[in-house]
């Protein structure tokens, strides 16, 4: 959170600079200073994909309402941030920060979240489509039926709304695997922190279907990881990863 913390800090530094300049200059045109318009992105596969283990209801309902509330929200929060920022409000700049963290933190998971799944009949569902990956799950945890209890030990501890993630951390030329857990929507964006996948533990994640069966949803997840995605992310860096939030813009 820190990072988008800061990188709010720089939009902020950012435009602040480029209004000075403009008002010494020329009248401030602020349309072209608007903060970018985030979009959609479209599901790399049809809404009902990755069934029996996620249902068809579930991910329509997920993708096109509650995805597509945190980029309306979020588009919206920035919108009267660069008007704050150009009327110097920074009372107001201050009281959007929790809703850029929630919001943008809805947009960054989800977008990781829809890329990390594939159908259960794909290639990219197999472990054997994460060579180097497995290697290193196996060296950390033993084997991966030792991590996938890990993984769901953590997932189900999670109290309320949250995710969990397989995560690279990355300490100067070292590297570990590590299994992460966020609170609501707070994202996985620290420094040296590249998200490999991650599983959303929201209700509306799951309830429609499994009901109170949050452990079987967690079991039947596996069979719809994307294994591919999450072996080019292991071997790419963090910038690679966010790479697909730019083109939502
Ligand atoms: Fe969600």
């Amino acid at each position: 959170m820190r990072s988008i913390m800061k990188s709010s800090v720089a939009f902020v530094s950012f435009l602040f600079t480029t209004s000075t300049i403009a008002s010494d200059q020329q009248p401030f045109q602020f349309e072209a200073m608007a903060a970018p318009s985030h979009t959609l992105p479209a599901l790399p596969y049809a809404y009902d994909a990755l069934e029996p283990h996620i249902s068809a209801q579930i991910m329509e309902l997920h993708h096109s309402k509650h995805h597509q509330t945190y980029v309306t929200n979020l588009n919206a929060a920035m919108k009267t941030q660069a008007e704050a920022v150009h009327t110097s409000d920074i009372p107001t700049q201050v009281s959007l920060q929790a809703a850029i963290k929630f919001n943008a933190g809805g947009h960054i998971n989800h977008s990781l979240f829809w890329q990390n799944l594939a159908p259960a009949s794909s290639p990219e569902a197999k472990p054997s489509s994460a060579p180097s990956l497995v290697s290193q799950i196996k060296s950390t945890w033993g084997d991966e039926a030792a991590f996938r209890e890990a993984f769901k030990a953590a997932l189900l501890g999670i109290q309320g709304s949250g995710w969990g993630w397989l995560v690279k951390v990355e300490t100067g030329a070292e590297q570990r695997l590590a299994i992460v857990t966020t609170k609501d929507q707070d994202p996985v964006v620290g420094k040296g922190e590249v998200p490999i996948f991650g599983v959303d533990m929201w209700e509306h994640a799951y309830y429609l279907q499994y009901l109170n069966g949050k452990a079987a949803y967690v079991e039947n997840i596996w069979n719809v990881i994307n294994w591919k995605t999450a072996e080019e992310r292991f071997l790419g860096t963090r910038a690679d990863v966010f790479k697909l939030l730019k083109t939502s813009i």
